[in-house]
């Protein structure tokens, strides 16, 4: 497999011959595309408003568009493509899957490549939480993942009420909305799930207690404890907490080891099941192969999806077997059982652990940030800049007001790096935050290209707003 990898020389390509060029887009093809694209699919489609071409082939990580330009994808399809795309690894265990007359579609009937995968997948676990758990195989949107969580903690405690977290995402679903932060989505939707109470995340940049620091987090714990203890709270027990180790749709917040720690014990105390959305955190991204294990907690529950399926859809719900209380049927759906990406998902796995590409994504992660922490001494409108391993984003200000959020900034930062071959995205509130989700197989000598082209991206930016 190594040897597969270190072959590979697209993959290993510090940069395309067009890296830093600015092109006019989209480009004549790709405006063809784009036309029917608008006239045919969904007013609701998102990423070809911002993103504007066509893909024609992807390698690694780099896409070419169909009028020849070549870009450094970091959007990494949210997250999914933990080794870039069509890496060889994951081919090749697609490819077996395809000449071995093996079933492609199972609903939850078992097959020796689940089995495998299963093996791969526990195996990856922390031991504490590997001896204790179970797993569901899920419809494959993490979204599902999430609703399937829901059931389980509600069946299994009785109880019905859910604590999420100011700037969670957790997909689009009816019940998964209902724990998302952002409000802009739910605005026209009624009848959301009922019984979801927010709380404020350790979100320093932004206080909400404006304080920030340690006594943010201290603050935070104490009120969450004081919370669930006060019987004139107006929160009925609840059925458990889900939350994002490190949150990434809303904007790259890391949660503080020490304050996750304080959930793992509030929650526990009180017989209250953890969920740890791991699904865009998780596989590696963030240095560590599940981004709780940052903290060394134990959660009850873990949804993983995105990275897990090998860039196929695929998503599960690990927990522990004490919650397994649901009955036969009490989660289903039809496309349970992805014989393809099972193998891909296994293949990608071992691939990240036995090129030890978590601790990797640690050690890129720090050059791309120390590189980020360089240009923002020159352009103060990086005002934060943060998160974990390879789980990165720029917080885009306008430094002549304080801290005030500039979205038109960060949507300009992120068009002229996409004119210069960089495909980011933006998230966070107001879609202020830049941010950088690379594959993990992205070497040094691209780091360093995509922060080059960053900065003279953010000054082109700057230079158009003045
Ligand atoms: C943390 C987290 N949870 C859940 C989801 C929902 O996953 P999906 O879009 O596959 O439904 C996402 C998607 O971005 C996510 O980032």
């Amino acid at each position: 497999m190594q040897q597969l990898y270190q072959n590979n020389r697209e993959i290993r390509a510090a940069k395309p011959a067009d890296s830093g060029q600015w092109r006019s887009l989209p480009g004549p093809r790709s405006q063809e595309y784009l036309k029917r694209q608008e006239a045919r699919e969904s007013n609701a489609r998102s990423y070809p408003r911002r993103i504007t071409l066509a893909i024609k082939e992807a390698k690694g990580i780099f896409i070419k568009d169909v009028d020849g330009h070549t870009y450094f994808d970091c959007l990494s399809g949210a997250g999914t493509l933990a080794l870039g795309h069509n890496h060889p690894v994951v081919l090749e265990a697609m490819q077996q899957t395809l000449d071995g007359s093996y079933p492609l579609h199972t609903l939850d009937l078992t097959t020796p490549i689940k089995d495998q995968f299963v093996e791969q997948l526990f195996a990856s676990l922390p031991p504490k939480f590997a001896k204790v758990a179970k797993i569901q195989f899920c419809g494959p949107t993490g979204a599902d993942a999430v609703e399937a969580a829901l059931k389980l903690v509600k069946t299994a405690t009785g109880r019905r009420s859910i604590l999420s977290f100011s700037g969670g995402y957790h997909g689009m679903t009816n019940g998964s909305l209902s724990l998302t932060g952002s409000l802009a989505p739910k605005q026209e939707i009624s009848g959301l799930m009922p019984d979801v109470h927010f709380l404020p995340y350790p979100y320093n940049y932004r206080c909400p207690f404006g304080l920030g620091g340690d006594d943010s987090q201290k603050v935070s714990a104490k009120y969450i404890e004081h919370l669930l203890d006060d019987p004139e709270s107006g929160i009925v027990k609840p059925a458990g907490m889900i939350l994002e180790a490190v949150q990434g749709e809303g904007g790259v917040i890391p949660a503080p080891d020490h304050w996750l720690r304080e959930m793992a014990r509030i929650t526990s105390e009180r017989g209250i099941p953890l969920i740890l959305d791991e699904i865009q955190a998780g596989i590696g991204r963030t240095g560590k192969l599940y981004a709780f294990e940052h903290a060394g907690i134990t959660p009850d529950v873990v949804l993983l999806s995105k990275a897990i399926g090998g860039s196929l859809p695929l998503s599960v719900v690990l927990y522990n077997k004490n919650l397994d209380l649901w009955k036969p049927g009490a989660h289903a759906g039809t496309f349970r059982g992805n014989q393809l990406a099972m193998a891909a998902g296994a293949a990608t796995l071992k691939f990240i652990i036995e090129n030890n590409l978590a601790h990797q994504a640690q050690v890129l992660g720090d050059r791309l940030l120390s590189h980020l922490r360089e240009i923002q001494k020159d352009h103060p409108c990086l005002g934060d800049v943060r998160g974990r391993g390879l789980m990165l984003g720029a917080e885009i200000i306008n430094p002549r007001m304080g801290i005030t959020a500039h979205p038109e900034l960060a949507k300009q930062i992120q068009a002229e790096c996409l004119q210069r071959g960089l495909i980011l995205e933006l998230g966070g509130r107001f879609g202020t935050v830049v941010r950088f989700l690379p594959p993990l197989i992205i070497t040094a000598e691209q780091i360093d290209a995509v922060s080059e082209i960053f900065a003279e991206s953010v000054a082109a930016a700057e230079q158009k707003l003045a």
